[in-house]
């Protein structure tokens, strides 16, 4: 009887995607918990990349299952281009598949109230992705939502048209320049249902208890990451649900009792895209280097990802929210090359220092860094741990030192295979 959860530790494309895919043969069921298509995760392996958004990424394992957890939030249209992309592939979705009759559905209307939103609030925009996370978290928890389940009920066509005609008033309350085709956008929604209404609706919930009665493993893979968390995060530049380790408990049905391992997963650097404070963010060449050897583009948007050093007090923030028992640190070969490689140890804030997270991360908080040696070697084909340069490996020590707790995979490109199990 087991769940362990993976989750990213700082503003989201930590790697999530890639560290699932390499651990799925070890889990009979792998199952998103919350979040929507504003997540990407990437997975490379053969040659090619595949870009998942709400489909787990454990799909690619012909053993393991997959689940849509309650607590994700459904586009039907995006849905449908991951399910077409994935044709090539002839993986068996109605039986490797498995959509959770809670989770809400994304309609074209909460992208455009999204969009609206975004236009209203002017400079100080979210930078959301766009994808209608908010609107419709907003109208689960107002008690509005659509669910996946609502299709199979006889009365879904008047729920939809209720609130979308609610939507776009609120649109027009928000009285921005916003140009749209509802007509289009809705054809292609409910052609979308069709593609939907062929994978399996299930009470989740119901079938994880099943499964770990019967003895089986659960991977539970969260999605953004612990600074994005609606009530832990960088509030209000964050996303709209809990991306935390408590969201899987509530995203999926999963009692804390059950859950073993809670994987943490972090750049060896860190990244944000979209607005918000980002104190360690840099401007310099160095920020550039690590943008281009990084190729830090969004997985969902393709919008540049800002990039800086790693922040260890946010950290350490994250380890403690989530119980993080384990860490894995990706994309350390980004910064090969580098002679000196900077770690933020504590804040100055209103001209004190601190080491804790702060209720906000204003402008006037500067970071206070450790420097280390960098290290000059390519690591990207490096298979054992024993084989890393040593600077690389005091970074590594130092970072469990003060994180408390260890990392045990070193990740050293987007491959399956570059990966080094400690
Ligand atoms: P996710 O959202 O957490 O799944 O992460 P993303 O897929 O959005 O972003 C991570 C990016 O880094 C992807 O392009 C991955 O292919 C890539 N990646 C993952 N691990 C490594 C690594 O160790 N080194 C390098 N160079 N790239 C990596
Ligand atoms: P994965 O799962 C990185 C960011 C957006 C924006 C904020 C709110 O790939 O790590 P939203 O669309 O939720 O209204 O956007 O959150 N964001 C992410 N950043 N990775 C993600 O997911 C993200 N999902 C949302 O850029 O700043
Ligand atoms: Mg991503």
């Amino acid at each position: 009887m087991r769940v362990d959860l993976l989750l990213g530790l700082q503003w989201g494309d930590e790697g999530k995607g890639k560290i699932v895919d390499v651990l799925t043969k070890k889990y009979d069921i792998i199952a998103r918990f919350q979040g929507g298509p504003n997540a990407g995760h990437t997975l490379e392996f053969d040659g090619i990349k595949h870009v998942l958004h709400t489909i787990p990424s454990g799909i690619f394992h012909k053993k393991s299952l997959n689940l849509i957890g309650n607590g994700v939030v459904i586009d039907p249209v995006i849905f449908e281009k991951e399910i077409r992309n994935l044709e090539p592939y002839k993986i068996d979705l109605k039986t490797r598949l498995f959509i959770s009759r809670k989770a809400h559905l994304i309609l074209p209307t909460h992208r455009l109230l999204d969009a609206a939103s975004e236009l209203s609030k002017g400079k100080s925009k979210i930078g959301s992705t766009l994808k209608g996370i908010g609107p419709t978290y907003m109208d689960k928890t107002g008690r509005n939502g659509i669910r996946v389940g609502d299709i199979e009920m006889k009365n879904w066509l008047e729920k939809y048209r209720k609130l979308a005609n609610k939507h776009e008033q609120l649109i027009k309350n928000l009285n921005v320049d916003l140009q749209y085709n509802l007509a289009e956008l809705e054809s292609e929604f409910f052609d979308s249902i069709e593609t939907l209404n062929k994978i399996e609706f299930i009470d989740s919930e119901n079938f994880i208890y099943d499964h770990l009665d019967n003895g089986n493993k659960i991977l539970a893979e969260g999605a953004q990451g612990s600074l994005l968390d609606i009530d832990f995060g960088t509030y209000p530049y964050v996303t709209s649900s809990n991306t935390t380790a408590a969201g899987a408990c509530t995203g999926l049905g999963i009692p804390p009792n059950k859950i073993k391992n809670v994987f943490g997963i972090f750049k060896a650097y860190t990244t944000r895209v979209g607005s918000g404070p980002f104190p360690t963010e840099l401007f310099d060449r160095t920020g550039k280097k690590i943008a281009s050897v990084g190729k830090e583009f969004g997985a969902t948007t393709g919008r540049p990802r800002r990039c800086g050093w790693l922040d260890l007090v946010a950290l350490k923030y994250a380890v403690k929210v989530n119980g993080v028992t384990n860490l894995m640190m990706m994309k350390g070969d980004v910064l090969s090359g580098l002679k000196k490689i900077k770690v933020c140890i504590k804040y100055n804030y209103n001209g004190k220092e601190i080491s804790h997270y702060p209720f906000t991360l204003e402008d006037n908080l500067k970071p206070v860094y450790k420097e280390l040696e960098g290290w000059n070697d390519d690591i990207s084909q490096t298979q054992k741990y024993d084989d890393l340069p040593n600077t690389f490996l005091n970074y590594v020590k130092f970072l469990e030192k003060e994180l408390k707790v260890p990392i045990s995979i070193i990740s050293v490109g987007p491959d399956r295979k570059q990966t080094i199990i400690c």
